[in-house]
C-alpha cells in the first residue's frame, strides 16, 4: 500500500505544536509496519538547511492564479521516511509559519503543488492522508479529479482532524482565484456563506479520523463541534478516533540528548540531576524537597491558562516551584512574567519557543499541568508519563483517554484528573498531588505506573493501516 501524508508542519522540518510531532513521526512509523509512505510538507524559512538533503525537482510547474509558476522540491529522510519539501519562497519564507491573512491562499497553493508533485513522481498513492484545515483544498481537488483523471481514479482520501477550532475560513469570492470554479467545489467549501477549508475536508474526504476516541465523540457535540457538529454527526459512520503515539526516539529519558542525566523506570536517580539542572537553568534556589509544577504550552484559551492563572497563588502557597515555557496570547505572557516578578525565587518563566528547554522541563519537573478547555489528543501529558513527571489534567479529549486517576488504595493510576472547568477543581487535584508527593513510596509508584505505559507509534500506526484498508474497501 502506498500512502502520501500531507501536512502543513512536520518535525524536524517545522513545528508549532503537536501536529508537527505527529506528521513527522507517522510516516516513519508507517514505514516500520511495512507501508510505502511518503511525506509532503512546505519548506519554510524555519526549515534548517541541514535537512534539505538534495534538490529533487527544480522545475515543478504549478498552475496558479492563471499563470504557470515554478516551485521546487527538496528531498530528505531526516524524519525517517522519504519526504518532499515544497519550496516556494514568496509564500513560505516568512517570519512565522502561520498567522497571515492570506494563510488560506498559502495552503491552497501548497495542496495544489503537492498533488502536482504526486503526479510528477509517477504512480498515484492508494491513500492521500490529509491533516487539518490546511489540507481541505487537496480533498476537494482530488475528489473532483478522480472522476475524470484515470491517474487518480483509485486514490482514496483520509482526513485527520487535529483541532476543530481552526477552520481556515475565507471569503467565497476568493474560491475562483484559487482554481475552484465548479459547483461541487462551491458547495463543498460553502459554510453559511463563507468558505471553510475544514468543512470541505470533512465533507468530501472518503474517511475521517481524529486524534483520540473521546475527541471523536466530542466533535459531534455543539460544545466542541465549532458549528460543524452536524457534519461530523452526519459522517459519524466514516469517523474514527486514533490516539497519537509518542516518538520514543525523540522523547525518552534514557537517551534524550537535551538532558544532563539519563534515567528509566528501574532507576530514577538521574531525574534528580535533571531537577537540579532545571532549577539552576532558571537561577532558582536548589531546594530539592519542593515539588516543581510545570507547563509547556501554546498560550491560548484552549490550554486552560486562565485556570493556572487563578490557581497560581495557591501553588506557590503550598511551597512549590512553578515553571512555565510558552508563547502566544499577550495577556497570558504578561501574567507569567508578572508572576515571576512577584515570586522570583519560586517561579521560572521562558516566553518563546524552545525545543531543548521543553525536554529539560519534562525531565526535571515533578508535576505537569494541562487543565485544557478542550484537547484533541495532547502530547505533553504522554511525554510527561514517560519522564516520570506526573500529569494533572482536565478529563477531556485525549487527556481523558491517556491519564488515569491515582488511587492510593489499589495503587493504580498514573496522574490526577478533574472534570468541571473550574480553578477550584484544578486546585483539589494539585493538593492531592502535593499530598501524594509527600509519600515517597506512593509517588514512586505513580511515576512508575506512568513510565510503564506504552504509547509508542507502533500501535497507532497499525490502527492507521486498518483505517487505510477500510478506506480502500
Ligand atoms: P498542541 O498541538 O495543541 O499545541 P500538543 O500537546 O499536542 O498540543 O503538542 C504540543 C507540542 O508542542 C509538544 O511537543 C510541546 O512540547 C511543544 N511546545 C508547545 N509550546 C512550546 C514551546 N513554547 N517551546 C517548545 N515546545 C513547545
Ligand atoms: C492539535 C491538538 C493537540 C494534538 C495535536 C496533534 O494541535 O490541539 O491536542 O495533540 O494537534 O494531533
Amino acid at each position: 500500500m502506498r500512502v502520501a501524508v500531507i501536512s502543513a508542519e512536520a518535525v524536524p522540518y517545522s513545528k508549532t505544536g503537536g501536529l508537527g510531532d505527529v506528521a513527522g513521526a507517522l510516516p516513519k512509523a508507517l514505514k516500520q509496519v511495512g507501508i510505502d509512505s511518503l511525506l509532503i510538507t512546505p519548506c519554510y524559512l524555519q526549515t534548517k538547511g541541514e535537512y534539505l538533503w538534495k534538490m529533487a525537482i527544480d522545475d515543478l510547474w504549478v498552475e496558479w492564479r492563471g499563470r504557470h509558476v515554478q516551485a521546487k522540491a527538496f528531498y530528505s529522510e531526516a524524519n525517517g521516511s522519504p519526504t518532499f519539501l515544497l519550496d516556494y519562497p514568496s509564500l513560505f519564507h516568512r517570519d512565522s509559519i502561520y498567522g497571515y491573512t492570506e494563510d488560506y491562499e498559502r495552503f491552497a497553493f501548497f495542496n495544489h503543488a503537492a498533488l502536482e508533485l504526486l503526479q510528477r513522481i509517477g504512480s498515484a498513492p492508494d491513500i492521500v492522508h490529509l491533516n487539518d484545515w490546511h489540507c481541505g483544498f487537496a480533498a476537494v481537488e482530488l475528489a473532483a479529479k478522480r472522476r475524470y483523471d484515470p491517474y487518480w481514479s483509485r486514490t482514496r482520501t483520509v482526513f485527520s482532524i487535529h483541532n476543530m477550532a481552526y477552520q481556515g475560513g475565507f471569503g467565497m469570492s476568493e474560491l475562483a482565484a484559487l482554481g475552484f470554479t465548479s459547483q461541487f467545489a462551491h458547495n463543498s467549501f460553502n459554510f453559511n456563506g463563507y468558505a471553510s477549508a475544514m468543512k470541505a475536508g470533512l465533507e468530501v474526504s472518503d474517511t475521517l479520523s481524529t486524534v483520540s476516541k473521546r475527541y471523536s465523540k466530542e466533535i459531534q457535540t455543539g460544545e466542541n463541534g465549532y458549528g460543524l457538529d452536524w457534519l461530523t454527526r452526519q459522517r459519524a459512520n466514516r469517523l474514527i478516533g486514533i490516539t497519537n503515539g509518542v516518538d520514543y526516539d525523540e522523547w525518552n529519558p534514557a537517551t534524550d540528548k537535551d538532558i544532563p542525566a539519563h534515567f528509566s523506570i528501574d532507576d530514577l536517580s538521574g531525574k534528580q540531576d535533571c531537577k537540579r539542572a532545571l532549577l539552576e537553568h532558571f537561577s532558582l534556589p536548589v531546594e530539592m524537597d519542593r515539588p516543581i509544577f510545570a507547563s509547556v504550552t501554546r498560550l491560548t484559551s484552549q490550554k486552560g491558562v486562565e485556570l493556572i492563572r487563578q490557581g497560581a497563588g495557591d501553588i506557590l502557597a503550598s511551597g512549590a516551584y512553578f515553571i512555565a515555557l510558552g508563547s502566544g496570547e499577550k495577556d497570558s505572557e504578561a501574567f507569567l512574567q508578572a508572576l515571576r516578578d512577584y515570586a522570583p525565587s519560586r517561579v521560572g518563566v521562558y516566553i518563546g519557543y524552545n525545543e531543548s528547554l521543553a525536554h529539560l522541563i519534562e525531565a526535571g519537573a515533578d508535576m505537569f499541568l494541562m487543565p485544557s478547555k478542550f484537547e484533541p489528543c495532547g502530547l505533553n501529558q504522554m511525554y510527561s508519563l514517560r519522564y516520570g513527571t506526573v500529569p494533572i489534567v482536565r478529563a477531556v479529549g485525549g487527556l481523558d483517554d491517556t491519564v488515569q486517576n491515582w488511587d492510593a488504595v489499589s495503587q493504580t493510576g498514573n496522574g490526577f484528573k478533574f472534570g468541571p472547568f473550574r480553578a477550584d477543581k484544578l486546585l483539589e487535584k494539585i493538593y492531592e498531588a502535593r499530598f501524594a508527593y509527600a509519600d515517597k513510596d506512593a509517588w514512586l509508584k505513580i511515576q512508575q505506573n506512568g513510565m510503564a505505559v506504552d504509547n509508542s507509534w507502533e500501535n497507532a500506526a497499525r490502527n492507521y493501516v486498518e483505517l487505510y484498508q477500510w478506506t480502500l474497501r
